[in-house]
């Protein structure tokens, strides 16, 4: 427990840490992977150059630090967070490393105004926070490998199918090497996939929803093909180029915490825009295997059919089930973008809402959800990027 001096000192410096975070942040993973390079392995160089990564640290240790004498008030948050650690197999013997260079960033940004007094009271408060985090990160890590088919951190999968959904994403197969049976995981959950990718200085990894329901064999990821002049495309045209049947890449256990609840009988509205579908496919198929009677309305904003995938398949299950509705607006195609209008017609009253989609996409549809006087609890999201990037007021 930190004593009440250091609780006040924390809160009061709280306001220059808001002033200077990204300045802070940003000096921070510089120093960081100068001492650090095996570190650059595992961060994503894509929300690294983006400035991401950087507001969404620089926005956590502030909520943190706000709420130093009561973390249980920011635990869904820690919780989010810690799903992405451990997909991306983060451990207890990193965190000195960030507190280190954190602590020094913070020196160095705020000169003088750090006095020794002020630096104590944040290497203490670092130390509360992270040891939250590790505690979080135990159990999951402890629950993922005791799971029936679990493992710890990474293993070899086999791409063992790859497939055109549409003319913009493509599906991979990946079957465990090991031939083991795969663990169940909730509809919604991602995975990391980590792969070496020729003439790249660093092993890259990337977080894919996996888009069809759980079963014993095989994962299946649905990546959208992204430009290949952005450092998002890296992975992503390697992927839709390069990578075929036969080609082994590692892989985490699912995590996250944006899933439907497979057990549950209350409404339900799919909201996705473009390759955001991916979460939401597995969502529709889990509903039609476990809860067909379910009511549910799946609405989704592509540019072009061409473009969008599962749409044949969309069409089967909505057909099949009783209480569906389905509705694709393509925006290139005279249908528009959705509006107000449309999300007030689409969305079944008191209906938990899951979203997921580009940055705008997302901010619009949650914004006016929001407006719609749809409680808090009941919309729930999945950005592909650190969430606190999104704006929503
Ligand atoms: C992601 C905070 C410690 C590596 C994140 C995100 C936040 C965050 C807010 C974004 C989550 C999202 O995607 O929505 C923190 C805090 C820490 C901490 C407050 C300390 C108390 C660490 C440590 C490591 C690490 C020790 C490893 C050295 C990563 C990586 C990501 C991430 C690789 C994924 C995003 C990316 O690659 O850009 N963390 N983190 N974090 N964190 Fe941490």
């Amino acid at each position: 427990m930190l004593d009440q001096k250091t609780i006040d000192i924390i809160k009061s410096t709280v306001p220059v840490l808001e002033e200077h975070g990204t300045a802070i942040t940003t000096a921070f993973y510089k120093n960081m992977f100068v001492a650090h390079p095996e570190l650059l392995d595992i961060f994503n160089h894509a929300n690294q150059s983006q400035g991401r990564q950087q507001t969404a640290l620089a926005n956590t240790v502030y909520a943190a630090a706000q709420h130093i004498d009561n973390l249980e008030a920011i635990l869904p948050v820690v919780v989010q967070i810690a799903h992405k650690h451990v997909s991306l197999g983060i451990l207890p013997e990193h965190y000195p490393i960030v507190g280190e260079y954190l602590l020094k960033a913070i020196k160095e940004v705020l000169g003088d105004a750090a006095t020794p007094e002020i630096m104590d009271a944040w290497e203490a408060a670092y130390g509360v926070i992270a040891g939250a985090f590790i505690g979080v990160e135990k159990d999951m890590y402890e629950n993922t490998e005791k799971a029936d088919g679990g493992w710890h951190l990474f293993k070899d999968f086999e791409i063992v199918d790859k497939v055109e959904e549409s003319d913009v994403i493509t599906s991979f197969y990946l079957k465990p090497v090991d031939g083991k049976k795969l663990p169940y995981y909730l509809p919604g959950q991602y995975i990391t996939i980590r792969l070496e990718i020729p003439g790249a200085k660093n092993i890259v990894n990337r977080q894919y929803s996996l888009s069809q329901k759980s079963n014993d064999e095989t994962f299946r990821i649905s990546v959208k093909r992204e430009d290949t002049l952005t450092p998002n495309g890296v992975v992503s045209c390697y992927l839709h180029e390069n990578a075929s049947v036969g080609d082994i890449i590692e892989v985490s256990a699912p995590a996250g915490d944006f899933y439907l609840d497979p057990t549950g009988t209350a409404p339900v509205t799919l909201i996705s825009g473009g390759v955001g579908i991916t979460p939401m496919k597995a969502m529709y198929s889990t509903i039609a295997d476990l809860s067909p009677e379910r009511e549910v309305a799946f609405l989704h904003s592509a540019r072009t059919r061409s473009q969008q995938a599962f749409a044949n398949k969309l069409e089967h299950i909505n057909a099949k089930l009783p209480n569906s509705t389905y509705k694709a607006l393509y925006s290139e195609e005279g249908d528009g973008m959705f509006t107000r209008q449309f999300l007030e017609e689409n969305v079944i009253a008191d209906s938990d809402v899951y979203v997921c989609g580009p940055t705008g996409f997302m901010e619009f549809v949650i914004q006016q959800l929001h407006a719609m006087g749809i409680p808090e609890d009941k919309i729930h999201f999945e950005f592909f990027g650190p969430a606190v990037a999104l704006q929503l007021q």
